[in-house]
């Protein structure tokens, strides 16, 4: 099933556009698209990540948030991150020949399985790696960096709120998920819908601990001073931030979306 289908939209680009491509959104919503721009301006930034996942990285790279706040237009972000729409545009106007296949074909059970074998995966071992650097650069470095007990604080809360979190999905909301796919019938175990809507709220909860994260450390800036093991800490909580956000895009812009479409079905007859 292609991404269209799962989200049910329309005025998708199949492949990434050329600079001289002319693309028009087909809603009533014409006034923010610019013959100058050749990705269309007014798609959310959830469904320009969707139809091409190498987007993602750009994005990032203008701190525009695509997976918690995806819902907001390209303009509608760029205008509150008071980023140039023209300039990041152009950098989301990648070549065709290098387009990957996007993450919204994928069946929902698939889907599933694809991110606890990726992103879960990647988690459940990174995360103690991860843990016992945070404190140990914190016990040798403390007292000359005060910002590194608020990391620990901060980290150690994303961790506490990550595990019941990925637990509840991999054994209640992805097998139900499944079973609703495979079945079309909904499940015993309550409403998708409320489930679906506490995790979403738990994904802004962990991708604000990040954000203030990469704020208290500049940035993931290394102070010069930091060691190996600072850098590594740093480069860990970077990496582990930017996986954090295609994760959570793939279940709140994919995942969730189709799912709750699915149940809406079931429960329709
Ligand atoms: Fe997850
Ligand atoms: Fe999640």
């Amino acid at each position: 099933m292609t991404s269209a289908r799962l989200l049910g939209r329309c005025c998708r680009l199949r492949s990434a556009p050329t600079a001289s491509s002319s693309y028009r959104p087909c809603g009533a919503d014409t006034a923010e698209y610019s013959e100058n721009m050749s990705v269309d301006t007014s798609s959310t930034l959830a469904d320009l990540v969707i139809e091409d996942s190498r987007r993602a990285r750009v994005l990032e790279q203008f701190q525009l948030d695509y997976c918690c706040n995806g819902d907001r237009t390209l303009s509608e972000a760029a205008a509150a991150a008071n980023v140039d729409l023209e300039e990041i545009n152009t950098a989301l106007d990648l070549p065709p020949e290098t387009v990957r296949e996007s993450t919204g074909s994928q069946e929902r059970a698939a889907l599933a399985h694809d991110i606890v074998d990726t992103h879960h995966a990647y988690m459940w071992e990174e995360m103690p790696r991860l843990q016992a650097l945070v404190e140990k650069v914190h016990q040798v470095h403390g007292e000359r960096h005060p910002e590194l007990s608020t990391v620990h604080e901060l980290f150690t809360e994303a961790v506490a709120a990550l595990d019941p979190h990925m637990t509840k999905e991999e054994r209640s909301v992805f097998p139900a998920i499944s079973r609703l796919e495979k079945t079309g019938t909904p499940g015993t175990s309550g409403s998708l819908a409320e489930q679906v809507d506490l995790l979403m709220q738990e994904h802004t909860v962990v991708g604000d601990l990040f954000k203030e994260i990469r704020s208290v450390t500049a940035g993931y800036a290394v102070p010069e001073d930091g060691c190996a093991s600072y850098r590594a800490m740093l480069d860990g909580l970077r990496e582990m931030e930017l996986d954090l956000h295609e994760h959570i895009h793939k279940e709140n812009n994919i995942l969730f979306p189709g799912a709750l479409e699915l149940e809406r079905s079931a429960a329709n007859g």
